[in-house]
């Protein structure tokens, strides 16, 4: 039997978690058109057992964290809310680094604000190949950081290994969020790493931003035969790659938050997964 639960940053948090980015507006940014709906989904999220959810303040900015918090608080008691800082966003709807300690510690405190906590559970440092301030300096700024009790957990985000390894000499490291699905398996490395080490791996954006389940994606034939939708499968897929491996995706639909939750409990067979190897996946 696999594991359906893995432990984050002291939370015992079931493998299927919830990404807030695409409550908002196109590209991340600005108002949804239905905001209700948005807390609906959030809120029934929560109802089919979901503990793990991943946002920011920069998404929106401001507003995933604002419609989470509207939705959700006071938050369950064994709900980890997990966070990013290390970006702003630009008025094209692109991200631009922010990895200075001021920026670090003004983001910490936006979150926190944002999403009414005292104390954020686990903070990212989101690795941002334009910043010129060197990546351990921005983790250094989160250990600061947690030594004032404004964080308790250190993760790093879209980190090489080597990135990865040098974090680790700054201070303890909690969880790792890397972008991975099938098809998109660039820095398997990271994984291992943070297998070996019992370091939880958060996989951001494993349904490829909806493109493994699109209607010409080939996963639809082979999750037919094995009973259970694409976006099922390919969840599975990922959480079949390591036991410390989590999923983040997002949804903006109750209906699909279930078959989301369905990889949890999804076992492969020896057949399934070479079928899967074999699959060329754009
Ligand atoms: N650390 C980072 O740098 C970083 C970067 C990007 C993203 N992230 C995190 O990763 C999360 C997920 O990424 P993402 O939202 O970009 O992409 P994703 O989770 O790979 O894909 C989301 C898309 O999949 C669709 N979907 C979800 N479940 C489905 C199902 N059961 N059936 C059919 N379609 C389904 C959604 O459509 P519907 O709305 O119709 O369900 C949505 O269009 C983000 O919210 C964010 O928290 C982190």
């Amino acid at each position: 039997m696999k594991e359906q639960k893995v432990t984050i940053a002291g939370y015992h948090v079931g493998r299927v978690g919830y990404g807030t980015m695409q409550l908002t507006g196109p590209m991340a940014m600005g108002d949804p058109a239905d905001p209700e709906a948005c807390k609906t989904v959030l809120r029934s999220a929560i109802e089919h057992g979901v503990r793990l959810i991943d946002t920011s303040a920069y998404y929106g900015p401001e507003i995933a964290n604002r419609l989470l918090a509207e939705a959700i608080a006071p938050y369950p008691d064994d709900l980890l809310v997990a966070t990013k800082v290390g970006a702003r966003r630009t008025p094209d709807g692109g991200f631009a680094a922010d990895t200075t300690p001021e920026a670090v510690r003004s983001a910490v405190h936006d979150n926190l604000r944002q999403l009414g906590l005292d104390t954020l559970s686990v903070v990212h440092a989101r690795y941002m190949p334009d910043s010129t301030v060197p990546f351990e300096e921005t983790v250094g700024a989160l250990a600061d950081l947690r030594n004032e009790g404004l964080i308790a957990h250190i993760g790093v985000s879209n980190v090489t290994l080597e990135l990865f390894k040098g974090a680790q000499t700054v201070a303890p490291i909690a969880s790792v969020e890397n972008e991975f699905r099938l098809g998109h398996e660039g820095g398997r490395d990271v994984l291992d790493a943070a297998t070996q080490l019992g370091i939880p791996y958060l996989a951001f954006r494993p349904l490829g931003n909806g493109a493994l389940v699109a209607a010409d994606s080939p996963l639809h034939e082979i999750a037919r035969h094995a009973g259970v939708s694409a976006a099922t499968l390919a969840l599975a897929w990922v959480l079949d790659q390591s036991d410390t491996a989590a999923v983040i995706p997002g949804s903006s639909s109750p209906e699909h938050l279930t078959a989301d939750l369905a990889a949890q409990s999804f076992e492969f067979t020896a057949d399934l997964r070479e079928e899967l190897a074999r699959l060329e996946m754009s």
